[in-house]
């Protein structure tokens, strides 16, 4: 079955029961403080569902467009995605369990025909002062489901709300037990015993691929108060979600979602530009990351998001960045004409659905895609290059390749993976806290890196000063001491303390040291030492600024160590070159130099 068969299918089943379509909501939110993007096909339903009357009525249906972060770690499987369509119905305190149960059933076994033996159905078993579901499973024995077809599960699996289990719930929360439907893809497939839970008895919700969750009726009917219990609303919902990409699984019976046609030419895409085949290669899982997050990105960029550092941005930014890492594992390459390949075949795949116009979309995926690729691919070589010098990545490397190659934490946790051990996001979270912290220090004036913002320019004249510091001392004595620092996108300033009058051709001296060490790219790194340690390789320091006990030193090759908070570029290669603008004396031993 094709997807534009079911998407009809669908459609033409809920206007037969006299429900009405609502118009899907954008799937990029705008000015919405609580979330980025739209993860259920409920979310725009909320004040209805609280009891507020829709103008459609009570019984409305409709294909949402979904994106969810949350499960970004899960894709690589044969069924999880970020990004998914959702097919909905809902009763807005119209019909309940008795219609609902009973209409999706015909649904999935007389328009889609998938055989009853091969579906099993979950229901909720009770928790606190909410009662196991039995009206559920009364129901579905009645539509002819087996006693070994019916599974009852806790509310870790049979509780929806856009929260969780009703102890995650907060206050004014909606939510209530769910009723799921499962599709068995048979033992035959050995799916089970290929699986990590192989140990382990199998059962619908086991998580090993057997069997696939497409469909879920939520019975919304209670709401958190501020007291922690849950109060019945004032009407009695049902909220239905089924993926359709999970659906069109089920019914042409390969637990491969990602051989459905919502899926499958881009693969073949993939297959064809790595010249990877999808079916004998180990780098499936690879393959699935690469479709999935290439296929939301274009729905984020038609959305009118691009790629930055916040937001919807940094989501879009993220995606299109595990899926190089990924190509590169494929295919030991970044072919930016393979994601603008696949970014038209996801325009070709949904033309004329879900706000997709390929004719008029296919120049703007296509530009922000390679724009953005060919900008990550230099720091993604740097960034590797950087990631194999380590024998083992810790919070604080990963930290470094976050802030100086824009690698997302996912993706270094990615690659770590791969050799066998994981970081904990927890303390990666408090590198980067800290990191918040020093630059607020920097950005209230209280730094004395005297950094006017963190530009490139601004890194390289960072770095070029630690180079003149250096070359100054060379030149003229250990007793060149600086005395401040100020440095813009136009030009780099630096005072300092000489106990005698410089020769005449001292700075031209100084100037040619610090061009040679630009021109042999000499690495820059940083070390947090204990500030004691510190003095003793003989770092620099500005007498000016106190420093605490442990202190961040940064190493330009051998050639100068110096206290300093950073940042700065990653090679003096980088700087390009430097040139002595002017040099006056600013009292008495003191000098201020100014560079470009
Ligand atoms: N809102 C329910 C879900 O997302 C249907 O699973």
């Amino acid at each position: 079955m094709t997807h534009q068969e079911l998407r009809t299918l669908w459609t033409s089943f809920w206007e037969k029961k006299a429900h009405k379509l609502v118009s899907p909501a954008p799937l990029v939110l705008q000015n919405d403080p609580t979330t980025l993007f739209t993860s259920s096909g409920m979310q725009p339903l909320i004040p209805y569902l609280n009891g507020e009357a829709h103008p459609l009525g009570k019984k409305l249906y409709n294909i949402q467009l979904c994106f969810r972060a949350v499960d970004i770690d899960e894709v690589g499987n044969n069924r999880h995605t970020t990004f998914f369509e959702m097919m909905g119905n809902w009763s807005l305190g119209d019909y309940f369990k008795e219609e609902q149960l009973g209409w999706i059933w015909e649904f999935f076994t007389q328009e889609l025909k998938l055989p009853k033996e091969k579906l099993y159905v979950s229901v909720f078993e009770g928790e606190g002062e909410v009662f196991a579901d039995h009206e559920s499973v009364k129901i579905w024995k009645k539509l002819g489901v087996a006693d070994d077809h019916i599974h009852f599960y806790g509310s870790d699996k049979n509780w929806w709300s856009r929260s969780g289990p009703p102890n995650k719930m907060p206050v004014g929360e909606i939510g209530g037990p769910d009723s799921e439907v499962f599709y068995d893809f048979g033992e035959d497939l050995k799916i089970h015993e290929n699986s990590p839970f192989k140990e382990k008895e199998c059962h619908p919700n086991c998580d090993c691929g057997r069997f696939l969750e497409i469909g879920n009726s939520v019975f919304i009917q209670y709401k958190k108060s501020a007291n922690g219990s849950l109060t019945e609303l004032p009407q009695k919902n049902v909220d239905y979600g089924g993926g359709l990409e999970r659906i069109l699984a089920a019914v042409n019976n390969d637990p491969d979602i990602f051989k459905t046609d919502v899926f499958s030419s881009i693969i073949r895409i993939i297959e064809v530009e790595t010249g990877i085949s999808y079916d004998k290669s180990e780098k499936k899982a690879e393959m699935r990351v690469i479709a999935d997050h290439m296929k939301a990105a274009v729905f984020m960029i038609v959305s009118g998001v691009i790629p930055s550092n916040k937001e919807q941005g940094y989501m879009l930014r993220r995606l299109l960045r595990r899926a190089a890492i990924k190509t590169r594992s494929v295919s030991g390459d970044l072919p930016v004409k393979l994601f603008i390949s696949v970014g038209n075949a996801v325009l070709t795949i949904y033309d004329g659905y879900d706000g997709i116009n390929k004719k008029e979309q296919e120049t703007l995926v296509a530009s922000v895609i390679s724009n953005e690729m060919n900008k990550f691919s230099q720091s993604l070589d740097n960034g590797l290059k950087y990631f194999n010098k380590y024998e083992k990545v810790d919070e604080k490397i990963a930290f470094d390749l976050f802030q100086n190659f824009g690698f997302p934490f996912e993706v270094t946790q990615e690659l770590v993976e791969e050799k066998g051990y994981s970081l904990d996001p927890t303390r990666f979270n408090e590198h980067y806290e800290s990191h918040k912290n020093q630059s607020r220090t920097a950005s209230a004036g209280t730094f004395k890196g005297g950094l006017a913002d963190q530009s490139e320019q601004v890194l390289k004249y960072h770095t070029a000063t630690h180079l003149l510091h250096q070359a100054l001392r060379d030149v003229l004595g250990p007793s060149v001491r600086q005395e401040g620092s100020n440095i813009t996108g136009e030009r780099l300033r630096f005072d300092f303390f000489v106990d005698k009058k410089p020769d005449t051709d001292a700075f031209k001296k100084v100037e040619q040291i610090i061009n040679e060490k630009i021109a042999e790219k000499l690495s820059v790194e940083c070390k947090i030492l204990p500030k004691k340690e510190a003095e003793k390789i003989g770092a620099l320091y500005f007498f000016k600024e106190k420093y605490g006990d442990e202190v961040k030193v940064y190493f330009v090759g051998d050639y100068s160590k110096e206290f300093c908070g950073g940042p700065h570029v990653q090679n003096t290669g980088e700087i390009g070159s430097i040139k002595i603008t002017k040099v006056k004396k600013i009292g008495s031993n003191l000098m201020r130099i100014y560079a470009q």
